[in-house]
């Protein structure tokens, strides 16, 4: 299975979200890949830890080979390292991302993430894309090479307006590029259970008719030690409410 999680708004918790439920994943036994698309890095970060910091081959290096003439194609999975957890592997980002952009988008390279995540198919039972906030060519290439799509959102009024935008964005690459993929929901991330606001706001989605999944993954300052430790929640504090909110989500998917 292949995921993405996208929002082309900052701060809504894609990071966080990718990397708990891909350490979920992992933890259950499963053979997980994370892909970190977005050139700040966040996931890798908080995946890797200080190794992190140390030039590593990932997304930005696979891709750009594919800018390159080279009579030995390399492995996709040269462009992939271990994380400190068990069955769980990321191919990397680094801010070569934000160099290749433009000459990747120039010559049409929007399916070679597809390509090579199908082809890992076989090494991999659930692959994670994490995105960066902007609806930008490695957003594309993610949405074109993924089978299903989750939405984190922050229960602000000004989000659920660019909601719509967002979902027609998913729409246009479902009939342009990638008739398979679908959105599997809409992931409620820092819900505030006694704030009178956020409850009418994802209320008001229900009520459209928008896929909201259960449970909602509230806010808690665990998740800042969790990411200066480089320690997802499972691996942190696995009996912790938010952990077991990440977990009953995980499981909820497909
Ligand atoms: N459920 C949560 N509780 C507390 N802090 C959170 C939670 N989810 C995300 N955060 C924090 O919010 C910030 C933005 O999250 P991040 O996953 O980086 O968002 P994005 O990838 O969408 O930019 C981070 O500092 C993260 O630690
Ligand atoms: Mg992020």
């Amino acid at each position: 299975m292949r995921r993405v999680v996208f929002n082309q708004k900052g701060g809504v918790g894609k990071s966080t979200i990718t990397s708990n439920l891909a350490a979920i994943a992992a933890f259950q036994g499963q053979r997980t890949l994370v892909v970190d698309l977005d050139p700040q890095g966040n996931s890798t970060r908080y995946l890797l830890g200080e190794a992190a910091d140390e030039p590593q081959p990932g997304a930005a290096e696979f891709l750009e080979t594919t800018l390159k003439f080279s009579v030995r194609a390399p492995k996709t999975s040269d462009f992939i390292v271990a994380t400190p957890w068990e069955n769980l592997h990321l191919m990397g980002s680094s801010p070569l991302l934000d160099e290749l952009h433009g000459k990747l988008e120039s010559r049409y390279k929007i399916y070679k993430l597809r390509d090579a995540l199908v082809e890992l198919g076989e090494d991999y039972d659930q692959i994670w894309i994490d995105t960066p906030p902007a609806l930008n060519f490695y957003t594309r290439s993610a949405l074109i090479a993924a089978e299903t799509c989750l939405i984190p959102f922050d229960c602000d009024d000004f989000s659920r307006r660019a909601l719509y935008s967002l979902l027609e964005s998913v729409t246009e690459i479902q009939s342009d590029h990638n008739k398979g993929l679908t959105v599997e929901g809409i992931v409620v991330n820092q819900f505030q259970p006694r704030a009178v606001l956020p409850q009418r706001t994802v209320q008001e989605l229900i009520d459209e008719g928008l896929p909201v999944l259960q449970p909602y993954l509230s806010s808690s300052v665990k998740m800042k030690e969790s990411h200066e430790l480089s320690r997802p929640m499972i691996h942190l504090d696995p009996r912790h409410k938010l952990t077991q909110q990440f977990v009953e989500l995980y499981e909820s998917l497909a």
